[in-house]
């Protein structure tokens, strides 16, 4: 079976590990310090705080731009379900628009009439690897004085141009097993701003300003040393892990192209491709099973729009829909509350292996599997 997701990991993150318990220092120390610089570093960016997991950097990033209790947040529908869940934790609302149907990211042409006197916060997400256009977001969050905080967790050096994304505004990062990189379970924010940062680096300890002093009712989110040791020879193989991803995207785009819609990449846009993501008009469902069934494991993310999980329809007065009705089209019942683009795309996405451990035969296997369904 050629699986869906591969973590990569050698002899030089388990010597890491084994130097970091033979060093009796455990939790956050020297090993996280360098993490956090290599990681700022390769985002050109003025600071990284690294976190436990990358909810908790999307949770503290929320809290560290004060937005709380009466707050909107201006977020997409089609996504993990840790982007909206944190919006709701720092007891503020998400409102949902609708996703461009070629990348699947945010629109931001429907970004401005989302916004009212209670935005506080643009949360975008680079679904799949793909950075959201982010020239006319940033542009958005200034005329309207907006925090931009980016969900970056499927997104490790991805570039508008030599921008990496998490420099446009504070990024948050997920190194969960699946990711580009890996620390196991892992988080990092980046951001050019020294008061965001020093305020994370309290709510990530207990809001410890020294020893046993508390300036706010912080949290226990800090990342291991053990963490921070595999993150640092991660980091190291990013490059070549991307590189080998965007190789293998290119591979199957020359051969799927023209049979079935396939991932875009803008002009200057570099889609690092943490899926791979075709989708399918009809019948997704049935394509999965038949995939399988011939030794190809394929994902779906994600088969429901964030506002259709029972948590958020169970009570409608948690989250907002922007514009707040479908307008006519035949994907949505007029009814209900619909983001067409965002409803269709759940309907037909359909991620194929793309990560770097996969070999030329499981690539030929993949084209020939998938080509044999086109026809
Ligand atoms: C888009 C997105 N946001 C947030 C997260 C949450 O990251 P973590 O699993 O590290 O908490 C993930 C990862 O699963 C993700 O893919």
């Amino acid at each position: 079976m050629i699986s869906i997701a591969h973590p990569l990991i050698g002899s030089e993150e388990q010597e890491a590990v084994l130097r970091v318990l033979a060093s009796g220092q455990l939790a956050q120390g020297e090993q996280v310090a360098i993490f956090e610089q290599r990681f700022a570093e390769m985002c050109g960016t003025r600071e990284a705080v690294a976190i436990s997991t990358g909810t908790a950097a999307l949770y503290l990033a929320l809290l560290a731009h004060n937005i709380g209790p009466g707050d909107e947040v201006i977020t997409t529908a089609f996504s993990f379900i840790a982007t909206a869940n944190v919006i709701l934790h720092v007891g503020a609302t998400p409102v949902f628009v609708d996703i461009e149907a070629d990348t699947y990211n945010i629109d931001p042409a429907l970004v401005e009439a989302a916004i009212t006197p209670r935005t506080k916060a643009i949360l975008p997400v680079h679904l799949y690897g793909n950075p959201c256009d982010m020239q006319r977001l940033e542009q958005l969050a200034k005329i309207h004085n907006l925090a931009l905080i980016e969900d970056a967790c499927q997104a490790h050096a991805a570039k508008i141009d030599d921008r990496v994304v998490g420099s446009f505004g504070t990024g948050c990062f997920s190194f969960y097993p699946t990711k580009n990189m890996t620390t196991g379970e892992g988080g990092m924010i980046t951001t050019n701003e020294p008061d965001v940062a020093a305020k994370l680096r309290l709510l990530r300890n207990h809001g410890q300003h020294t020893r046993y002093y508390h300036t706010e009712p912080g949290y226990n989110m800090r990342m291991t040393e053990i963490q921070a040791a595999i993150g640092i020879v991660q980091l190291n193989k990013l490059e070549q892990f991307n590189e080998q991803r965007i190789s293998n995207a290119r591979f199957l785009t020359t051969h799927l192209r023209g049979s079935i819609p396939t991932p875009i990449a803008r002009p200057g846009y570099r889609h690092v491709y943490h899926q791979y993501t075709i989708r399918v008009p009809h019948n997704r469902d049935q394509w999965a099973t038949m995939l399988h069934e011939r030794g190809v494991s394929t994902g779906v993310h994600y088969p429901l729009p964030i506002y259709q999980q029972p948590f958020y329809r169970e009570s409608l007065s948690r989250f907002r829909i922007s514009p707040p009705v479908s307008t006519v089209n035949t994907v949505c019942d007029p009814s209900d509350f619909c983001l067409p683009e965002t409803e269709l795309a759940a309907q037909q996405v359909l991620s194929l292996p793309v990560h770097p451990a996969l070999s030329e035969d499981n690539l030929f296997t993949i084209i020939q599997e998938v080509g044999t369904l086109c026809n």
